[in-house]
């Protein structure tokens, strides 16, 4: 029996105001419930457009997003607390993604605390409960829920952001440039809890990265990005040993070749 993709994107167009280029130029794709989806491309490429569009942050122009057989591109928010529960983001930078007003604890509770999300089913309803299990599911000491973000490191804020996405249990984690924002001492650390959480969970990864060799690490397939559109896609494998774009090779010749694990 084979399955639904658990997203369907179809011809996903979208153009920021007069702009002469869309910065999403009709993308299609699909992501099967379990599947590790590395999206890579020079800045501006349209990743984030086009992840942030997946999460529903963000609304095509023209095209079409299917979750579960769901529309979700038109859907106004109130209806959208099925995605919220199922789907949830990890930022490039936790100082702009952490609200620095509030603690540690309210800020990966908060998901757990919207109208959208409580009660519903598969969300923890035990809110200083789940608070504890993820904070330890990240390497962090849940005695310091009452601390506020400026008060960690970098790489412990992003700690700090991953608990937040994990509090729902959702079923997606979308992360974009996760580590680019972090010291490069701590990057693969971050990288490696991703990986263990994508793996103890069971979760379905989207992994937006600039760098190739991070996607290797996380991903099993890959979608490569230029100027709006997908150029190729292939699994991590194929496009690292046989890339058949010319712009992908262009991105390989640019990161240290090492061999697959
Ligand atoms: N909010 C915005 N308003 C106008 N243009 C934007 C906005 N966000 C992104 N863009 C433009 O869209 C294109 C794609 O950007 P983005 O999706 O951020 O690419 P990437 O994540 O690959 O670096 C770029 O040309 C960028 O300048
Ligand atoms: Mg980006």
């Amino acid at each position: 029996m084979s399955e639904q993709p658990l997203y369907q994107v179809r011809d996903v167009v979208r153009r920021y105001g007069h702009a002469a280029r869309p910065a999403v130029d009709h993308v299609s794709l699909d992501l099967a419930a379990g599947e590790r989806l590395g999206i890579v491309g020079e800045s501006g490429s349209g990743k984030s457009t086009l992840v942030r569009m997946m999460a529903a942050l963000d609304r095509p122009t023209a095209g079409s997003i299917r979750f579960r057989d769901t529309e979700i591109s038109g859907l106004p928010e109130r209806r959208l607390g099925f995605l919220r529960a199922s789907v949830q983001m990890v930022f490039q930078d936790p100082r702009s993604s952490l609200d620095p007003r509030m603690t540690v604890g309210a800020s990966i509770t908060e998901p757990l605390r919207s109208p959208l999300l409580r009660r519903r089913a598969g969300v923890p309803a035990d809110t200083r409960a789940r608070l504890e299990e993820v904070m330890a599911q990240v390497g962090l000491d849940p005695a310091d829920a009452r601390r506020f973000p400026h008060e960690f490191s970098g790489g412990q804020r992003q700690r700090i952001a991953i608990a937040r996405a994990l509090a729902p249990r959702p079923q997606v984690l979308v992360a974009d440039e996760p580590v680019s924002a972090l010291d490069v001492s701590v990057r693969a650390q971050v990288l490696n809890l991703l990986a263990d959480l994508v793996a103890s969970e069971g979760l379905t990864l989207v992994l937006v990265s600039h760098d190739l060799a991070v996607v290797r690490h996380l991903c099993d397939r890959v979608a490569v990005m230029s100027s709006g559109r997908v150029v190729e896609t292939g699994t991590v494998e194929q496009v690292w040993s046989a890339p058949r774009d010319a712009y992908t090779r262009t991105l390989l010749a640019a990161v240290p070749r090492l061999p697959l694990p």
